[in-house]
């Protein structure tokens, strides 16, 4: 089993993100256990398909990567790099390009959302992207593939890229590309605003006090939590309960999700509990699970030079790893 997953490079990072996305790959590691299984890269070749700032794409690039290695995952165990370091990620796409049809890209219903009315003012990059996508996971052998809903169609072209250009240029006993699977990883917790049950935590809200951001320390906190919005209700006995109570929803689901236990077991033990009583248990929570992450965050993401040796030694694995495929691809084509 080889997984293979890609991460958006975002600065800003927060609870939500740590909770729904980050913990969910080091899960994955934690896993799959071994060397080479597990590859994640930072998709900033992808980001280059929309206006950009180079600057920020930069920023954000080593944030994700500080915020990965603190949040658990360990370069030793998985490959941990960025796609623009690895330069078999472009080629492939390139080679990919003769076998993509016109017509399977037209089909995407991410490019039709994304380009919306204005298809001929969008980069070629933009259209071309699911065959960056291909290539990403195809360059390694992945036979799994972890998707989102959103994120399924673009695995589907990948598959039928392979077995085109495996029909097309290698033999039966041969083929060039593994055909990856769906991978699709158990349901993430999904973050509210602090300030609004009905709005996701996200890094664009406006509100500092709507979001736990990864960079917050034990007071501030505790103080996001103490000021969250909340109804006068005690906390009820059973989920159905919460039912019409986003606020208290989400302070529950928080605190399940940090202390990996189920919304059920969290009211069975605070059923009863007005806010004043669960919100500093809430909070004392949050800062065991988040501060050791908060601290080696914060370190590494002012230590340049670790973060680069980080990304270089993950870039380099990767090279050797994808330089097979590569090579096949290239004969393959007769080039
Ligand atoms: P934001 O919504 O803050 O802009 P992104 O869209 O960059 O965050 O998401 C990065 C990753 O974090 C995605 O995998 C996304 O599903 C996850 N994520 C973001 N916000 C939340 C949230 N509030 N709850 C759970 N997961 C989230
Ligand atoms: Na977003």
């Amino acid at each position: 089993m080889i997984v293979v997953s890609g991460i958006q490079p975002t600065g800003n990072l927060h609870l939500g993100n740590y909770l729904g996305a980050i913990r969910n790959w080091v899960k994955m590691q934690n896993d799959m256990g071994n060397d080479d299984r597990c590859l994640f890269f930072l998709a900033d070749l992808h980001a280059i398909s929309q206006p950009h700032d180079p600057a920020q794409l930069k920023a954000n690039t080593l944030e994700m990567a500080a915020a990965l290695v603190a949040c658990g995952l360990d370069p030793a165990r998985c490959v941990l790099f960025n796609q623009a370091q690895v330069p078999a990620h472009a080629e492939l796409q390139w080679l990919l390009m003769g076998t993509a049809r016109m017509g399977w890209l037209n089909r995407m219903t991410q490019w039709k959302d994304k380009a919306g009315k204005n298809r001929e003012g969008q980069s070629v990059a933009l259209f071309g992207y699911p065959v960056l996508q291909a290539a990403d996971v195809l360059l390694y052998q992945a036979t799994h593939v972890p998707v989102g809903e959103d994120q399924k169609q673009h695995l589907e072209l990948a598959r039928d890229i392979a077995q085109k250009f495996n029909n097309d240029f290698a033999s039966e006993d041969q083929p060039v590309f593994t055909l990856p699977e769906p991978f699709i990883p158990p349901a993430a917790a999904r973050i509210m605003s602090l300030r609004d049950g009905s709005k996701k935590m996200s890094k664009s809200d406006s509100s500092d006090m709507s979001r736990i951001a990864l960079t917050d320390d034990a007071d501030t906190m505790a103080q996001k939590v103490k000021k969250a919005k909340t109804d006068p209700e005690p906390l009820p006995g059973d989920v159905e309960g919460l039912a019409g109570r986003p606020e208290a929803l989400n302070l529950v689901t928080i605190y399940a999700a940090l202390a990996q236990t189920t919304p059920e077991a969290v009211l069975a033990q605070h059923g009863g509990q007005g806010f004043g009583q669960f919100k500093p248990v809430l909070a004392e929570k949050m800062v065991e699970v988040l501060g050791p992450i908060r601290d080696r965050f914060v370190e590494l993401r002012q230590d340049r030079e670790e973060l680069d040796a980080i990304l270089a030694r993950g870039a380099s694995r990767a090279r050797d790893l994808a330089s097979h495929t590569l090579d096949h691809a290239y004969s393959a084509l007769g080039l």
